[in-house]
């Protein structure tokens, strides 16, 4: 990486190498252009914010709005004109509104129902690591990482396990980034039947409650708060379904590979399992599974790093290169399960400010037990070709960070 301008163009082009590795252009951007201007595929003229404080102070800034109906024409452009509203939801509201729906699932997603959780997702981690061959290569994500949040959710949700695999490619379609119109066409049919499938799960919940999520959401009720709404009902099933499966799978993918290509790492955690906190923190700082918050946009001109970002632009905060920024953390571009100070709110994989991730209690609870009984269960789980070296998820644009497969072998022969 030489010039700027070669940075920027690999960042909004989305290049095969910085799908590989993004954090040289990043560390490019951070020093010379940290709120850059740029003109990604989708058209729309869009700020890459890099660094750590400008990232941290983007997220909970109210003049950038995350209330995408009020740019509506980018909006658009980006994701299509979908006939369903399956984004009624808190991720793309401000002020108020947010405030309302996120009180309402609060008080229904609450610590002890994810702490309630902690048997079923042990439970499923075992059986899943059950059914995986031990002796020969196997794609974990595909074994492990992507089924076991999408059967967490759907049991937090109440989904009947017969409809999990539906759901499953349902959302994959919905959660693939693309332009185009096919791209879009697919998105929409697949948002279609989403929509269609919680409005009938909420239907048949509101006539039969059962102790889940979805039926405690039907019921919450929060004084002025009122209740969700049908369409929000819907629009909150999605967006927990949609903001909690990848997510946590790409993560559980990513810390797998990093630990066990860093060995003395993998041991620290393995010497002291109470460090698997730390570690989890440490690996979502290092290489978390969302690279790049959802899309602002500037209600008003806005100055950010000395640079102006005007009125109507877009705003792409780049939370994996806030998170590798020397300004925030020493040797950000080492993995230290061990790094002092690494609190919970010290890197902004989960985000910050009142968009802060609803779910990081359940997805730091389901990675570290991922993490834990994975390396229990085959403490001599290798990478099959450590030669070979990862293969990184190609996207037209960096929303998630993951791997495209994590070949393993768990029990190698000893
Ligand atoms: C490792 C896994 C996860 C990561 C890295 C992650 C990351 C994030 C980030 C960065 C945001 C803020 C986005 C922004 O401000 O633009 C967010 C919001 C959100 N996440 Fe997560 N998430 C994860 C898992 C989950 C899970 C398991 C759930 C639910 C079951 C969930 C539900 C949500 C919701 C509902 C929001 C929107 C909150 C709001 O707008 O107030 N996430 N997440």
């Amino acid at each position: 990486m030489t010039t700027i301008q070669e940075a920027v163009t690999a960042a909004e082009r989305c290049t095969p190498e910085f799908r590989r590795d993004p954090h040289p252009v990043y560390a490019h951007l951070r020093a010379a252009a940290p709120v850059c201007p740029m003109t990604p595929p989708h058209g729309n003229e869009t700020y890459l914010i890099t660094r750590y404080e400008d990232a941290r102070a983007a997220l909970s800034d109210p003049r950038l709005s995350k209330d995408m109906y009020g740019a509506m024409d980018a909006y658009r452009r980006i994701f299509g004109d979908s006939s369903v509203a399956l984004d009624d939801n808190m991720l793309n509201s401000d002020g108020p509104k947010h405030t309302r729906l996120r009180r309402l699932v609060s008080s229904a997603f609450t610590p002890r129902r994810v702490q309630a959780l902690r048997p079923r997702i042990e439970e499923t981690v075992r059986g899943l690591l059950d059914a995986c061959p031990a002796r020969e290569p196997v794609d974990l994500l595909p074994a492990f990482a992507f089924p076991l949040p999408i059967i967490v959710i759907c049991d937090l949700l109440g989904v009947p396990a017969e409809d999990r695999s539906q759901l499953q490619r349902l959302s994959t379609t919905v959660a693939r980034t693309g332009f185009g119109e096919e791209f879009k066409r697919a998105q929409q049919k697949a948002e279609e039947e989403l929509h269609a499938f919680f409005t009938q799960l909420i239907t048949a919940k509101r006539e039969q409650p059962g102790d889940d999520l979805l039926s405690a959401l039907i019921a919450a009720r929060g004084g002025e708060d009122g209740a969700l709404t049908q369409s929000e009902l819907v629009s909150m099933a999605f967006l927990l379904m949609f903001a909690g499966h990848k997510t946590t799978a790409y993560l559980i993918g990513n810390a797998v590979y990093h630990l066990l290509s860093q060995p003395q790492q993998l041991r620290a955690v393995r010497d002291d399992p109470e460090l698997i906190h730390a570690a989890v923190e440490e690996l979502v700082r290092f290489d978390g599974s969302v690279e790049s918050a959802t899309f602002r946009y500037a209600t008003e001109d806005v100055e950010y790093g000395g640079t102006l970002i005007p009125k109507g632009a877009l705003v792409q905060i780049a939370l994996s290169s806030a998170n590798r920024d020397s300004r925030k953390f020493d040797a950000p571009d080492e993995l230290d399960v061990r790094r002092p100070g690494n609190a919970q709110d010290a890197h902004l994989g989960f985000g910050h400010g009142s968009h802060y991730c609803l779910g990081a209690p359940l997805a730091r609870l389901e990675t570290q037990l991922a993490l834990t009984l994975l390396f229990d269960r085959f403490p001599r789980m290798a990478l099959a070709d450590p030669a070979g070296g990862p293969r990184w998820l190609e996207v037209p644009f960096p929303a998630f960070r993951g791997l495209a497969e994590l070949p393993v072998v768990l029990d190698p022969a000893g």
